[in-house]
Parts: C-alpha cells; sequence; structure tokens
C-alpha cells in the first residue's frame, strides 16, 4: 500500500504545531498502525530528519499510552481496538490518513503526537485505592464472598486502560467515563467499601480541578471506548457522589 500522511508535528509543549505531509510506500496491510509509523520513523532517521515522537509502550492493548487521534476518530476506524492493534489492512491504497494527538486542555501536547496524560494519575491517586490490613496471615483470596453480577461488573469496569479516549472523543472533554469506571471497580466490592465515599468525592474533585468539561450525555465516550467501558458506570458514579455528598 502507498499512503499520504498527514502528521501533526510540534517540537515542545511552547510549539504552535503544524500539519506535515509525508508520503510512505510498501506498507503491508499486515502491519499494526504503529509499525507503519516505525517505517516511516526509519525512513525519516535515514534521511537524518527529526523522527515522529508518539507514545507506545506493551503494543497488546494493556496500557492505554498509545492513543492517536486517526482520520478524527480516537483509536482510529476499527472499533473496540485500540491504535497499537489497529492494522493497516483497514486502510486502502492511496488513502490519506490524518495523525493527531488527543485534544484537551487537560493534556498539554509534550511533543508531536506525545500528550502529558499525568491529570489522569492525579485523579487516580485521590481515590483509586483500598485500605488493607496487613498485619498477621494472610487472608485466603475467597473467604470474602462477593455476588457474582457484581463481581463481573466491577471486572467490566476494571477494564478502562486510562487511554483517554473518552476525553478526546466528547466535546466537552469530559473524563467521566474513566472516573465512573474506577469509582465504579471499587464501590462494587467489599474491599472498596471503607474508602466509599471519600474516593468518589475526591476523584470527583481532583477531576474538576484538572479542568476536564462537564458530562451532557452525548454518549460519545462509549462509542470510542476501546475496552467497551459502559455509559451506566457514569449513572453508577452519579449515585455514589449524591449519596456521598447526603450522608456527609
Ligand atoms: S473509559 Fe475507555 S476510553 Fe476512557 S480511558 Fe478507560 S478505556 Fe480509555
Ligand atoms: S501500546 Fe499499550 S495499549 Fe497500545
Amino acid at each position: 500500500m502507498n499512503l499520504k500522511l498527514k502528521i501533526w508535528r510540534q517540537k515542545d509543549a511552547t510549539d504552535t504545531g503544524k500539519i506535515v505531509d509525508y508520503n510512505i510506500s510498501d506498507v503491508s496491510s499486515d502491519m499494526s498502525f504503529l509499525e507503519m509509523l516505525d517505517v516511516l520513523n526509519t525512513q525519516l532517521i535515514e534521511k537524518g530528519d527529526d523522527p515522529v515522537s508518539f507514545d507506545h509502550d506493551c503494543r497488546e492493548g494493556i496500557c492505554g499510552s498509545c492513543s492517536l487521534q486517526i482520520n478524527g476518530q480516537p483509536h482510529g476506524p476499527d472499533g473496540g481496538t485500540t491504535t497499537c492493534q489497529l492494522h493497516m489492512r483497514k486502510f486502502k491504497d492511496q488513502q490519506t490518513i490524518v495523525i493527531e494527538p488527543f485534544r484537551a486542555k487537560a493534556f498539554p501536547i509534550i511533543k508531536d503526537l506525545i500528550i502529558d496524560r499525568s491529570a489522569f494519575d492525579r485523579i487516580q491517586q485521590a481515590g483509586g485505592y483500598v485500605s488493607v490490613n496487613t498485619s498477621g496471615n494472610t487472608q485466603d483470596a475467597n473467604t470474602t464472598p462477593i455476588n457474582k453480577v457484581d463481581a463481573d461488573h466491577a471486572f467490566d469496569a476494571a477494564a478502562c486502560i486510562g487511554c483517554a479516549a473518552c476525553v478526546a472523543a466528547c466535546k466537552n472533554s469530559s473524563a467521566m467515563l474513566f472516573v465512573s469506571a474506577k469509582v465504579s471497580q471499587y464501590a462494587l466490592l467489599p474491599q472498596g467499601q471503607i474508602e466509599r465515599q471519600q474516593r468518589v468525592q475526591d476523584m470527583v474533585a481532583q477531576m474538576d480541578e484538572e479542568g476536564f468539561g462537564a458530562c451532557t450525555n452525548t454518549g460519545a465516550c462509549e462509542a470510542e471506548c476501546p475496552k467497551g467501558i459502559s455509559l451506566t458506570n457514569i449513572a453508577r458514579m452519579n449515585r455514589e457522589y449524591i449519596g456521598a455528598n447526603l450522608k456527609s
């Protein structure tokens, strides 16, 4: 395949940035999207040009770091798929592909396609933990019975990889889907009950402090989430938040 790439280039956080055109040839349809960028970067390095900076780690859809806006869609055209697991067979020969970083005020661009997502880390630090008594004997893993339905919903919420596609997809740059997944995975389990009220208050407060927008129920976040995180988590977080405020 021969492709025309239009890639956001920005040398640092202070640079204005612009789209730069690149032509790339002999791209195999079996390559992943990131492998295609690897090929481009090899060619740029051979010419003495600055390679395109982009984030990645696991390349297995687990770490959530490979977030790219591809032809206007977070993680590109393949539903339920992270950028690293997107394959070039989803594109056509001679196609033009526009590649940009995720855009949100809370995620400043560091370089080219790399954004600073530490706002998510700070939200996690505000409440994404449980208190565990580590004195005495180790508790057997199965001594705390957990309702199967609750366990399944908690597991579904815990599938969130913190990629931020929900924020990129949202016209308000809302982080509600991400935060609600983290609140839900603990609120549904016995281990999360100790900090249950404080957790939702602290995580929502941190979310607001980071500058994310409000949720207006467009559902764009759920539609673009590569891990199928459901809007029902947002409804649960709203109930948790109201309940916590009434009790405190
Ligand atoms: S909710 Fe989905 S889109 Fe948002 S950070 Fe988690 S995995 Fe990514
Ligand atoms: S590189 Fe880890 S999810 Fe894509």
